[in-house]
Order: structure tokens, then sequence, then C-alpha cells
């Protein structure tokens, strides 16, 4: 009855191919026993399960869930890339990677010595795209890409251009090794690094944003997710009963980075691009599957960016070894660093700019804060691209910001992928500040020195505001 209801539709034109079953043709085809690759991750989730039962992590929980700010109910509901996967993360590894044969048998060999972390091989078993310093990718579309997508993808790729040393052009002919940028999918998901030969980047209907595009983008270069890192658990707690059942194997360790113990110095950044957002894979999507650990409370609400932080685009300098063939030295000011995509000037961390990073953005809203002030800051709506602005707030020698956000309007939202304010109480701004775009939580920001920053970026179709009670302490 079921088959001869699909062939009608099909007849009708209106049927769509199971996208499922699509992914598993594709495994089966490459050699994956799917029978035992379930029969694996299955084995996995509960071993997740198990490394966070113990009645301390469970304790530590218990307080987390009820001090836990739930939105309320005039929020608009978010969404990304793992609920537009749904069951297809059953096949995929972190929710929207699509590894290999060689992959997956390595992904699931376990190191015996670490709870729950992946065999170094994993990572080795990633290969850059070539040459190191200078890496060409050839990418193409399928066959009937729609034309009005394809601005997003150029944008995508041009952003990392700008701030990497890797390059894109378009294949020809001989290229054997291309990234193909598929729309004929049901999700969004990446092979991890060079694959050799074709290899797709699944883009859906729910997948054509520059953030989407750039996330999956990372991952062909060879990235994996932050929330995976090693040592993620100093800084999070995953809340394995609130996770859909059969899908908390996506939420195992992964090894550090090509062998580098300590992921090339970068630190864990909840704020970071490749983070998963907080309630990744959850039953209750009003609650997280991801607590922040007390100490880190106030990025609860700050999982996951809209565009690469600095220390994500760091990462891929770090794994093409970018700034190695520069000839000259250059002086970074303000935790500034030599730039990958060029030799001659530095990259810079959020408010500054300037060859050597010495210098305010052109754009940035300079505010000097005197005596207190209550201040409404507004981004406006990011119809094809996104808007952003940047408030850089500076008060006298030896005084302290603190920031209150009172209120976001005229939307709130669930989740600050896409649309947000967020505040850097750090002088130093290489690591994200904290995000708001649902209901405020009343809790003080105080700066670390004599600035801050606000940084409000918009992906949405209306604009985005919110007061802020600044106080000089
Ligand atoms: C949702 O919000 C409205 C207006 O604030 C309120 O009247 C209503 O009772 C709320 N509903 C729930 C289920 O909380
Ligand atoms: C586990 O640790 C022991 C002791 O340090 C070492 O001898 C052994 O080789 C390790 N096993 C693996 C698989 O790395
Ligand atoms: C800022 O707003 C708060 C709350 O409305 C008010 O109590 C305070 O006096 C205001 N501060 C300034 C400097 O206007």
């Amino acid at each position: 009855m079921v088959s001869r209801l699909l062939c009608l539709l099909a007849l009708t034109g209106i049927c769509l191919a199971s996208p499922l079953g699509d992914l598993e043709k594709e495994l089966k085809k490459e050699g994956v026993d799917l029978v035992k690759l379930h029969e694996e991750l299955k084995h996995e989730s509960e071993e997740l399960e198990e490394e966070f039962s113990s009645k301390d992590t469970q304790n530590q929980l218990a307080k987390l869930r009820a001090a836990y700010h739930t939105c309320s109910n005039d929020t608009i509901q978010e969404k990304t890339e793992l609920e537009v996967n749904g069951d297809l993360t059953k096949d995929l590894f972190e929710g929207d990677i699509v590894l290999t044969k060689e992959q997956w048998a390595r992904a699931l060999d376990r190191d015996p010595n670490v709870t729950l972390q992946r065999r170094q091989a994993l990572t080795d078993a990633i290969k850059m795209w070539t040459p190191m310093g200078a890496p060409i990718i050839p990418y193409s579309y399928v066959d009937g890409f729609p034309e009005d997508k394809k601005p997003v993808i150029i944008a995508s790729l041009k952003f990392w251009e700008g701030r990497t040393c890797v390059k894109f052009r378009e294949a020809t002919e001989t290229d054997k090794n291309v990234v193909v940028f598929n729309h004929i999918s049901p999700g969004c998901s990446s092979s991890v690094g060079m694959v050799g030969g074709k290899q797709t980047v699944n883009l859906g209907s729910g997948c054509f944003s520059v953030t989407v595009v750039a996330h999956e983008v990372s991952h062909a270069f060879g990235t994996l997710h932050v929330q995976s890192r090693s040592d993620r658990d100093n800084y999070i707690i995953v809340d394995t009963a609130n996770i859909q059942q059969g899908k908390e194997h996506n939420f195992m360790k992964d090894p550090p980075y090509y062998g580098k113990i300590d992921n090339y110095g970068i630190p864990y950044e909840f704020g970071s691009m490749q983070h998963y957002h907080e309630k990744a894979f959850a039953i209750d999507t009003t609650k997280p599957t991801i607590y922040a650990k007390p100490a880190f409370t106030q990025y609860q609400g700050s999982m996951e960016a809209p565009r690469a932080s600095f220390y994500d685009t760091l990462l891929i300098n770090k794994l093409y070894k970018c700034t190695d063939k520069c000839q000259n030295k250059i002086t970074c000011q303000n935790n500034g660093v030599q730039d990958g995509a060029d030799c001659n000037k530095c990259f810079c961390p959020k408010g500054w700019a300037g060859t050597n990073c010495d210098m305010r953005p052109d754009s940035a809203i300079m505010i000097k804060l005197i005596s207190n002030q209550n201040i409404t800051v507004t981004v406006e709506a990011g119809t094809d691209e996104m808007k952003e602005i940047l408030y850089i707030i500076e008060a006298p020698v030896g005084k302290k910001i603190q920031a209150v956000v009172t209120s976001i309007y005229r939307f709130m939202y669930s989740m600050c992928r896409t649309v947000g304010v967020e505040i850097v109480p750090s002088k130093d701004t290489r690591v994200n500040g904290f995000r708001f775009c649902g209901k405020p939580d009343a809790t003080p920001i105080v700066s670390d020195s004599n600035q801050m920053l606000i940084w409000l970026y918009n992906e949405k179709a209306n604009p985005l505001s919110a007061d802020i009670q600044l106080t000089l302490v």
C-alpha cells in the first residue's frame, strides 16, 4: 500500500526520494556495512550515556538544569543544520559530516587509555588540500544548480579567501579532486578534508546562508567540531537525558588536531562557528543538551557563531601553515597575528584594524563613557547578507565598564546563531564575548579594562535592537 502510494506520488511528480536511502546507498557503494555501523554507533551512544552518568555529573546537571533560563513563549524558535538533517544524522558523523569508509573505521576505533576518545588516527586520516601554504581547491556545481543560489556560495568562498591562504577556482575537466556543491540534498553536510576525487558539500533547502555554507566548507578544509574536542569535559556537560535516542554518538570526543596535543594553542571556544548550539539533538527543544560548566555559565546562550571567529580563522591558517611561507616578519598590536591571506599585514581581532592592528575600524561607533549611560544599539535587517555593527565603549583610564542588557526587540530568538548582540568584556578581543538574542538575563557583565565591545550581527529580515545599561565601576 505504502509503495503504491509512493508510486502514485512519483507519477504526479511530488514524490520525494528517501533522503536517508540516498545517503545509505552512497555509503554502501563505498563498502560501508551499515548494519555493523549502526550497531557500533549504538554502542558508542551507550558509552556516552555512561560517561555522563556518574553521581557527581548528575548532581551538577541537576543544578544547571534548575538554573537554566528558558525562553519566553514570544521567542522565535530557530533551527540550524542539525535540525534540518534530522534522521540523516544516523549515518553522519557529528551531525553534518560525511565520513569515508576508512575515516569511519578510524572514528570508531577508540583509544583504550583515554575515556571515549577516538584514536589519533581519525585526525591523521583527514587529508589536507595542496600545496601546503597555498592550497587551491577546485570547485564546481551539480547540474541544474540554481543560479540564484550561487552568490551565497561565492560569498562564503570569498569570506575564507579573504582571511586564509586557501584559494578556490572553478574546476576544469582535468581536475581530479573537486568540491562539488549539491543542492539536491535533504540536509546540510560535507566530507572532512580532501577525500580524493569528487566530494560534495550538500546544501538542501534549509542550508542556503553564508553562515551554513562557510561552516560546511570549513569541514571540507579538515575541521571537526569544538564540542568534541579532547578537552571539552573541562568546559561542558552533555545532558544525555535530553538527546534524541540514537543520536548520542554525535557527542563522542575527537583526538586533538593533527597530533597537536594543544590544538595549536587554540583555546576551547563556545562562540566558535564550529561549536554546536546548546540545544543540538534535543528532545525537549526548550532545554539544552549542552550545558556550560559553572565557571562558564555566561556562555550558555553564546554557542555557535554566524561567522568564523578569530580562532576559527587562525585554526585554518595553522592547518595549512599559511604564514610559514612569509619572508617578512611583521609586528602586530592588540593580539593581532600575521595575516594568512597577506604576509604584509596583520589579521586583527575584533575592534582593531589597520596594517598593524593599532587602529579602530572606520565603521565602528565610538562611545566615550564619562558617566553612566543607557544606550540603545541597533543593527538593520540583513536581508541578502549579514549586517553587522560594532560599538566601542571607552571609559576613562582606571575605570571599568559594567553592562546589563535590559531588553531585546522587536523580535527575540531562541538561539543567537544568525542574529544577536555580543558583549566582549575582555581587553583580549580574540575570544568571543557573551551573546543575547532572547529574553536577556540581567547578570551584569564587567569589563577587565577600560574598554568594552558591543557587536551586533543580523541575517534576519528584521532589525534587532537592544537596550543596554552602562555603568562606570
Ligand atoms: C504566552 O504569552 C502570552 C502573552 O504574554 C500569555 O498570555 C500566554 O499565557 C503565554 N502562554 C504560555 C503557554 O505560557
Ligand atoms: C596505554 O598506556 C600504556 C601505559 O602508558 C601504554 O604502554 C600503552 O601503549 C597505551 N596503549 C595505547 C593503545 O596507546
Ligand atoms: C537607566 O535606566 C534605569 C532603568 O530604567 C534607570 O534606573 C537609570 O536611572 C538609567 N540611568 C541613566 C544614567 O539614565
